[in-house]
């Protein structure tokens, strides 16, 4: 707990007095070519070198000693590291190098450096980037400044507090176990993503990934005309990435630092969680709840009791005597597990995993050799050295037992690392990791521990699970985690305004390449209320992670624990959730294609809009679906922006033009939703899949995606999926709809197919090809079509998807 000496006058103008001169890379007097697309400048006091990746993509490095550090963090996906751009070209002026590759041409100032990037564009040179410039005071905690104006906004920096926009914020990348509450003011949590996105309105966008996992601050508070990247260790290595909007921005990022791969299907259910369910009859119970109470649930998550005094890797036999005969039972139900595991190993000579630690030097050390022990949950504990290939593997292996017993997914906790009672609150600094070869103490790589213990869980489940996609839920990491994990936003409060800052956090997570996010829904530590966790489950549902979790010593929060009403809301929410999930796993497959956010802010959809620079407490799912959740209490109203375009509520069919703010009313039953008009929705209702058409008012094109494959292996990289890309159009009284089968090798097993052309005026005339069915032959899922008089939905049942489809009304 701070008091005011933090502001003692004494110490503040210290502090202030204590800047010193700084210098700048000052005279570049050579542009040497030193391999191909790269080339190093020769400054005055330092170097800098320039690499041509793919795209629009520029490797710019502060170099200090004789050579630039050739290799990357892990971040950066072998096949981006290694793909050039187009030829390159060198020129000079009196005053300038001048370096073209493509579209881009970076202009370096000779008589002080100074980097500046300019695009072309339909004939036009546009600057992207610059000028900017390094300075320091010490070698080795350089700052990078980039001019910004009134116009600038910023987005991405991964896990952080604060609104969207994160205009005059400053912020740290260190990895950090914050149990305080997650106010504006914690500049760092638990995961560092050091991506920050330059936007001003109506020009190119320009992202800067810092590939440095020591400690380093983005200030966009501190200086009126720059914005500043300050290093405290390693290298000043960036990429900046000129991009033509938002969404170029995010795919050519997620190019350097990979993608999502397709998640089991059940990670993307509802999970049920809490610290902790406290014995095998207690989960078991859980379970039978949600099933007698028909609310859908895919996970129950273990928490640190399911161990034997918190070893990781063991059960407790009292607690949990059968695991496996449990999850046999919650197989049946439908239910999987996941397990929690902590990366410290507990100090004990009788414990094998310690043996083998110990025994095989897993252990992270410092330079003398001393292992490094720490207190967390167990006691005193050693800490695998997860950089290295050799430890990944072991503890990869680890799994085996886990997955035997049933378990299918793998909770991966204070791996920042978090140690207790170190002033450093993590690992001492002074431990040398082995870095893949390249061994660095901790202090330069800290934001990487977390990252790397999701890898070595995430490849050795997948070894082990004979084709099966693993599932990794990691607290902490490191830009690329993607590619392993799926992020849950650590220890909030059950405070509405952290239910608030859930949007934009993970926003600007899915922003920063990470897509499959989620806080702990009704709110971690602090007691939930009945309206909380109401209005909280109602907006979770829409999150890509969607998991209710609470703390030891707060009320249980499942959704049946505040009476029947907050029950019968909850489950309306979280079988909308399911009603939806055709469509959210056509997001995360889109996701993993092109690294797009499934949960985005309007921003990302409509970045023309002034009035969305900053947006969030409303977003979207997709293109499609946008939300205005209630996040205050005692709420029933609020207002709602809709952007350009036509807007359908998506309980009653009532029609907005959009590009204004309209009032609605929101009842503690009610999360306002809206279609985007023109959108096809992929949704499953009552067991049937559905094609919902929601169309334009009058004349127009609409078009939606759908993709599906068995959910669980990895059938679909040999083409086992089905992708159809559905558009219609309507013209005079036709509606005419194309089925575009871009893959064809996956079809759900008995399905019955659905059209519904929700909201429609009147019952058509005729469906080409189709009969009208009687009120009596609908639920004989029979072939043709009818219309559904009390919601005005045409509905239009097949057992194939056909080619094209024509409506006549
Ligand atoms: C940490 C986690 C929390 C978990 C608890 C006990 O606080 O963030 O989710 O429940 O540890 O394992």
């Amino acid at each position: 707990m701070q008091t005011s000496e933090t502001i003692h006058p004494d110490k503040v103008l210290q502090d202030q007095a204590d800047q010193k001169v700084q210098r700048t890379v000052g005279t570049v007097k050579q542009a040497d070519k030193i391999k191909p697309h790269t080339y190093l400048l020769k400054g005055e006091h330092a170097d800098v070198m320039l690499q041509f990746h793919q795209h629009a993509v520029i490797r710019v490095q502060l170099v200090f000693g004789k050579e630039p550090q050739w290799f990357t963090t892990p971040a950066i996906v072998k096949e981006a590291s290694e793909m050039r751009g187009t030829e390159t070209e060198l020129s000079e002026s009196d005053t300038q190098f001048l370096i073209r590759c493509g579209s881009l041409t970076a202009v370096i100032e000779k008589a002080e450096y100074a980097l500046s990037v300019f695009k072309e564009k339909d004939g036009e040179s546009e600057i992207v980037y610059g000028p900017a410039q390094f300075r320091w005071e010490h070698e080795k905690t350089p700052t990078l400044y980039h001019p910004k104006n009134e116009m600038s906004h910023f987005y991405g920096l991964g896990e952080k507090t604060g609104f969207l926009d994160k205009k005059e914020e400053k912020y740290t990348m260190w990895n950090m176990d914050v149990y305080d509450p997650h106010v504006p003011s914690i500049e760092n949590l638990y995961v560092s993503i050091p991506f920050l996105v330059h936007f001003e309105y109506n020009r190119p966008v320009c992202g800067t990934f810092l590939d440095n996992p020591g400690k380093s601050v983005f200030d966009m508070r501190s200086y009126k005309e720059h914005y500043a990247i300050e290093i405290e260790s390693g290298v000043l290595d960036t990429y900046l990435i000129c991009a033509d909007s938002l969404k170029d921005m995010i795919t050519q990022y997620t190019a350097l630092t990979g993608r999502m791969p397709m998640p089991p299907k059940w990670s993307i259910g509802y999970h049920q969680s809490r610290y902790s369910y406290m014995n095998q009859e207690e989960v078991l119970e859980i379970a039978r709840t949600f099933k007698a109470k028909n609310i859908p649930l895919d996970v129950i998550h273990l928490d640190i009791h399911y161990m034997d005094e918190y070893r990781v890797f063991t059960w407790d036999k009292t607690r949990f005597p059968d695991p496996k005969k449990m999850m046999e039972e919650l197989e049946e139900m439908g239910v999987k597990i996941v397990t929690i595991v902590d990366p410290g190993v507990k100090k004990d000579p009788n414990y094998p995993v310690y043996q083998e630690g110990i025994e095989q030097d897993l252990f992270c050390r410092n330079l003398e050799g001393d292992l490094f022990l720490g207190d967390v949950w167990p006691g005193t504990s050693a800490f695998p050295d997860f950089t290295s290939p050799r430890v990944r593997e072991w503890w990869g292996n680890k799994h085996a037992g886990l997955l035997a017993d049933g378990v299918s997914g793998i909770w991966n906790d204070m791996n920042e690392p978090s140690v207790f009672h170190n002033d450093s609150k993590t690992m001492d600094m002074d431990v040398v990791h082995e870095y893949d070869g390249n061994r660095r103490t901790h202090k330069e790589i800290h934001n990487l521990y977390g990252y790397y213990m999701s890898k070595g869980t995430f490849d050795g489940m997948k070894e082990q699970m004979e084709g099966k996609r693993p599932f990794v839920l990691t607290r902490s990491a490191y830009a690329g985690v993607q590619r392993f994990a799926a992020v849950w936003t650590g220890d909030n409060r059950s405070f509405w305004e952290h239910l608030q800052l859930s949007i934009p956090m993970v926003l600007n997570l899915g922003m920063s390449g990470v897509a499959f996010t989620g806080p702990d829904i009704g709110g971690f530590a602090h007691a939930t209320n009945a309206e909380l966790l109401t209005r909280w489950t109602q907006v979770g549902a829409l999150f890509p992670f969607c998991r209710n979790h609470s703390a030891i010593d707060t009320p249980y929060q499942e959704p049946w624990r505040f009476g029947e009403e907050v029950e019968a809301i909850c489950k309306t929410y979280i079988d909308l959730r399911y009603q939806l999930l055709p469509y959210m796993y056509t997001l995360f497959q889109e996701a993993s294609q092109t690294g797009l956010p499934v949960m985005r802010p309007l921003l990302l959809e409509f970045e023309q809009d002034e009035q969305v620079f900053n947006l969030c407490d409303q977003f979207m799912l997709g293109s499609s679906l946008m939300t205005a959740p209630i996040l205050r209490p005692s709420t029933e109203h609020r207002t709602v922006y809709l952007p350009a375009g036509e807007w359908i509520d998506f309980w009653t069919g009532e029609r907005f033009s959009g590009g204004q703010h309209i009032m609605v009313h929101a009842p503690l039953s009610k999360l306002p939703l809206f279609v985007k008009a023109g959108s096809i929705i992929p949704m499953k209702v009552d067991g049937k899949l559905q094609l919902q058409v929601y169309g334009l008012n009058g004349e127009g094109r609409y078009q939606g995606r759908l993709y599906e494959d068995d959910g669980q292996t990895y059938a679909y990289e040999q083409g086992k999926c089905q992708e159809v890309n559905v558009t219609a159009q309507e013209s005079g009284s036709t509606l005419q709809l194309a089925f575009e089968q871009v893959q064809s090798g996956y079809q759900q097993p008995d399905a019955l197919l659905q059209v519904v052309v929700r909201f429609t005026d009147s019952k058509p005339l005729s469906v080409a090809g189709l009969s009208e069915l009687a009120a009596e032959d609908v639920p004989l899922n029979r072939e043709g079509w009818f219309f559904d008089e009390q919601n005005h939905d045409l509905v239009i049942q097949m057992k194939q998807l056909p080619d094209s489809l024509q409506v006549h009304k």
